[in-house]
């Protein structure tokens, strides 16, 4: 018999957590929207280390998709997530029904300034009002003394921090380092809509913004360096780059030169159907 348990309700989520609070057990929770990889279980590991009980969220969350097409065309594959998070060894998996997260009457949005304008914030109206609201609401219902977070999704963990800050929420935000295939892909939920053909072209994203970043650390002027990777992106098959940007790793404010301080790259382009992002470290050699 398998330690992990599905629920679907509030109630049974809380009278779950309720007894491990009174136990004294610290909790852990991973948000996801399922298609899970090795990505989402390097932070099921990472909170297993560090937590007593782990709750994996399932949330496939309409309010952060800017169009009904890509949520439709979102992967959903439950029974195998669950397969998968057996060994993981997660506790719960959490996959509310809409109204346990939306009941009826639902009026409130949070929205984070600052880390949310221009990259995704730019591209994708109203998604970081999405992601933070959804984020507040699984980070109170689990109650979870730590979060975990993938910096593959760099723009969204800097938000999710400054609204745990600025709510007083309880919880603290674990950053967690990006997983890549062997030919530096991150690994995404979407990589399942690329073509084996689109997979293989997709290869290039990483290799631009590597061979990107240690240029500009070497010392290399920033503007030249953008532009000869946006086009080498085009060259390698992607049929638009929305954004290829260097940014302030902390607060994500534009910058040119690394005399700020630690920045990073960040872009999102798209191979076919599919918007991939990515982004990495830029330092000074
Ligand atoms: P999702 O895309 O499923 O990602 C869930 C978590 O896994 C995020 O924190 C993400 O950054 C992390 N992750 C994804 N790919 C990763 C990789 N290759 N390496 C390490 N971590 C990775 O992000 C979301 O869901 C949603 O916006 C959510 C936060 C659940 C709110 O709906």
């Amino acid at each position: 018999m398998s330690g992990l348990r599905l629920i679907r309700t509030r109630r049974d989520l809380r009278a779950e957590i309720g007894a491990w609070k009174a136990a004294g057990l610290t909790v852990g929770v991973v948000p996801t929207m399922g298609a899970l990889h090795e990505g989402h279980l390097s932070l099921v590991e990472r909170a297993r280390a560090e937590t007593d009980r782990v709750i994996v969220t399932l949330f496939v969350n309409p309010r952060q998709f800017n169009s009904a097409a890509d949520l439709a065309a979102y992967p959903r594959t439950e029974g195998e997530d669950f397969e998968r998070l057996v060994p993981a060894g997660a506790h719960i998996l959490y996959v509310p029904d809409p109204e346990e997260v939306y009941p009826p009457g639902f009026a409130t949005t949070i929205s984070v300034g600052g880390v949310t304008q221009g990259l995704c914030g730019a591209f994708r109206p109203g998604h970081f009002d999405g992601v933070a609201t959804v984020v507040a609401k699984l980070l109170l219902q689990s109650q979870a003394d730590r979060a975990y977070f993938g910096e593959k999704d760099y723009q969204q963990l800097l938000t999710v921090q400054r609204l745990v800050a600025d709510l007083d929420l309880p919880t603290r935000i674990v950053p967690c380092p990006t997983l890549r295939d062997s030919d530096g892909l991150a690994m995404s939920s979407r990589n399942r809509r690329l073509s084996p053909q689109e997979r293989d072209l997709a290869g290039a994203l990483p290799r631009a913004l590597f061979d990107a970043a240690g240029r500009i650390g070497a010392g290399e002027a920033t503007s030249p360096v953008l532009a000869s990777a946006r086009e080498a992106l085009l060259a390698a098959g992607f049929s638009r780059v929305e954004y290829l940007e260097l940014r302030n790793a902390a607060d994500l404010a534009p910058v040119e030169t690394l005399e700020g301080g630690p920045a990073r790259l960040l872009v999102a382009a798209f191979m076919g159907e599919v918007r991939l992002i990515d982004n990495v470290p830029v330092t000074m050699a």
